[in-house]
C-alpha cells in the first residue's frame, strides 16, 4: 500500500527526519513508548507534530475534508440543532468549540446565530495546537464583522468556574492518543513503539498495566465475551478523565460531538482484528502509524458506547445519538440548502452547494459513517426538535 504513497518533497522529509530524532532519542534514553504516546508526539509535539507544525492539513490542498470545510451547511445545522437551548439558558450561555481547525466552523455558527438571533455571550475556542490557533485567529479576524469577532476567545485549558451554554466538537475525539491493545493466551498486551537492531521504529507488545488490562476488561464484560487470541485494537482508558477535565465545569447545557465511529458491539467485530487506526496523507488512507511521522494525520474511530459512559460519569445524559445524515436533516438540512441554493452566486455554487449535501448525507460519504451524540445536563426539560429527538438512536449503544 505504501509503494502508492506521494513521496514527500525535500521540506516535509527533512521535517520527518526531525520528529523522527526526537522518537529516537526519547526512545533510547526511557525504553519503548505506548503507541499512544507514539500518536500524541507525531500529532502534537511542539513545532513538529502533524498539528503542530506549519502543514495545510485541510480541504483539497490537505490530507482531508472535514465537514465544516465542505462549506457553511454543516454549521448552519448544529446551530439549528442546539439554539433553543442558548434561547433557553439566555444571555449568560457561552458556546465552547473544541479543536477548531481551520476556524470554518466557527467563522459559519457565529454568522448563522447572528442571523438567527441566538449569540452566545462568548464563543470560545479550546485549541491545542499553537499553529492552528493563529489560524483561527487569522481566518475569523479577517472574516467576521468587528462585533461577533468581539465575542471569540481562546482558552489555554477548559474553564474552570462553572458555566452555562453549549460544547461542540466535530472530529475531535478521533484524534485523541488512542492506546493499542493486542490479546494473546487471555492476557491483555498493550502496543509499544521500539527501535529494532537497526535504530527503525517497529511495533512490539508488552503485558498491559492495570488500566489498560482494566479498561479491555470491561468492555469484554459489556460485549458478553472474551476476544480470541490474536485480535487486536483502540481503546481510549483516559476518555473518562477527558471528558470530566472539559465538561466537568458546564453545569447546565448541552455537548455534541460528532465523529466517525461505531456502537460498541460494531467497533469491536470479531473480525474487524486489527482495530480502526488509519493514517491520512494527502488524502490517502493507509494503515501504517510508523510511516513518515508528523506528516500523516492519525486517527481511530470512536466508540460511541464508551463516548456515552465517559459523559454518563461526567454527570451527563444522552439526549440523542443519530448517524451524521439523520441529525442533520432534522436540524434543518433542506430548508438550509435552499436558502443558500437561492442566494448562491452562479452554477457553480449551486453544484457545489449540491455536492455538500451529498458529502454530509450518502451513507458511504458522512451520512452514516459519522455519529452524532448529543449529552444534556442542568435542563428542566431539553429542548431539542421533535425530529431529532425522533431520529434518536441511542438504544443501539
Ligand atoms: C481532525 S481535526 C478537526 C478540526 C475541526 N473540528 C474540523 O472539523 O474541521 C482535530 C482537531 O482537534 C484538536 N484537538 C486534539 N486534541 C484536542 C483536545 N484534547 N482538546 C481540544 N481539541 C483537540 C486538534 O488540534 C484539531 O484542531
Amino acid at each position: 500500500m505504501q509503494t502508492r504513497l506521494p513521496e514527500p518533497g525535500a521540506d516535509e522529509r527533512a521535517h520527518s527526519d526531525r520528529l523522527l530524532q526526537l522518537l529516537r532519542e526519547q526512545i533510547a534514553s526511557h525504553g519503548p513508548m505506548p503507541f499512544s504516546q507514539y500518536m500524541e508526539r507525531c500529532l502534537y509535539a511542539p513545532g513538529l507534530g502533524y498539528y503542530s507544525a506549519g502543514k495545510t492539513k485541510f480541504g483539497e490542498a490537505g490530507d482531508f475534508v472535514t465537514a465544516p470545510e465542505l462549506g457553511g451547511l454543516f454549521a448552519r445545522c448544529v446551530v439549528n440543532a442546539v439554539q433553543p437551548v442558548l434561547a433557553m439558558l439566555g444571555d449568560g450561555a457561552d458556546f465552547l468549540e473544541l479543536g477548531g481547525g481551520s476556524g470554518s466552523f466557527a467563522e459559519a455558527a457565529l454568522l448563522a446565530m447572528a442571523a438567527a438571533g441566538t449569540l452566545p455571550r462568548r464563543y470560545l475556542i479550546l485549541e491545542p495546537s499553537a499553529d492552528l490557533r493563529e489560524r483561527q485567529r487569522e481566518r475569523l479576524a479577517a472574516a467576521l464583522p468587528a462585533a461577533l469577532h468581539a465575542r471569540v476567545h481562546w482558552l489555554d485549558r477548559p474553564p474552570e468556574q462553572d458555566w452555562r451554554g453549549v460544547l461542540f466538537a466535530n472530529e475531535v475525539i478521533d484524534a485523541l492518543p488512542a492506546t493499542r491493545f493486542a490479546m494473546r493466551d487471555g492476557e491483555v498486551y498493550e502496543e509499544y513503539v521500539a527501535l529494532d537492531g537497526e535504530g527503525r521504529l517497529a511495533r512490539i507488545d508488552r503485558p498491559a498495566d492495570a488500566l489498560v488490562g482494566g479498561a479491555v476488561r470491561h468492555v469484554e464484560r459489556d460485549l458478553g465475551g472474551d476476544f480470541a487470541t490474536g485480535y487486536r485494537s483502540e481503546i481510549l482508558p483516559q476518555l473518562p478523565y477527558w471528558m470530566q477535565a472539559v465538561a466537568g465545569s458546564l453545569v447546565a447545557g448541552l455537548m455534541l460531538f460528532v465523529d466517525y465511529g461505531y456502537v460498541r458491539r460494531e467497533f469491536y467485530l470479531p473480525e474487524r482484528r486489527d482495530g480502526t487506526l488509519m493514517a491520512h496523507y494527502r488524502h490517502h488512507a493507509h494503515n501504517d502509524p510508523l510511516h513518515l511521522p508528523g506528516l500523516n494525520d492519525l486517527t481511530a474511530s470512536v466508540d460511541f458506547t464508551a463516548l456515552a459512559e465517559a459523559g454518563n460519569s461526567a454527570g451527563f445524559g444522552v439526549a440523542a445519538y443519530l448517524p451524521q445524515a439523520q441529525f442533520l436533516i432534522a436540524s434543518g438540512l433542506q430548508q438550509a440548502f435552499e436558502h443558500a441554493y437561492e442566494s448562491a452566486a452562479d452554477e457553480p455554487a449551486r453544484y457545489r452547494l449540491a455536492q455538500q449535501v451529498k458529502k454530509l448525507t450518502l451513507p458511504d460519504q458522512m451520512g452514516e459513517r459519522f455519529q452524532a451524540m448529543l449529552f444534556a445536563r442542568g435542563l428542566d426539560a431539553v429542548p431539542l426538535a421533535a425530529e431529532l429527538l425522533a431520529a434518536d438512536q441511542g438504544g443501539r449503544l
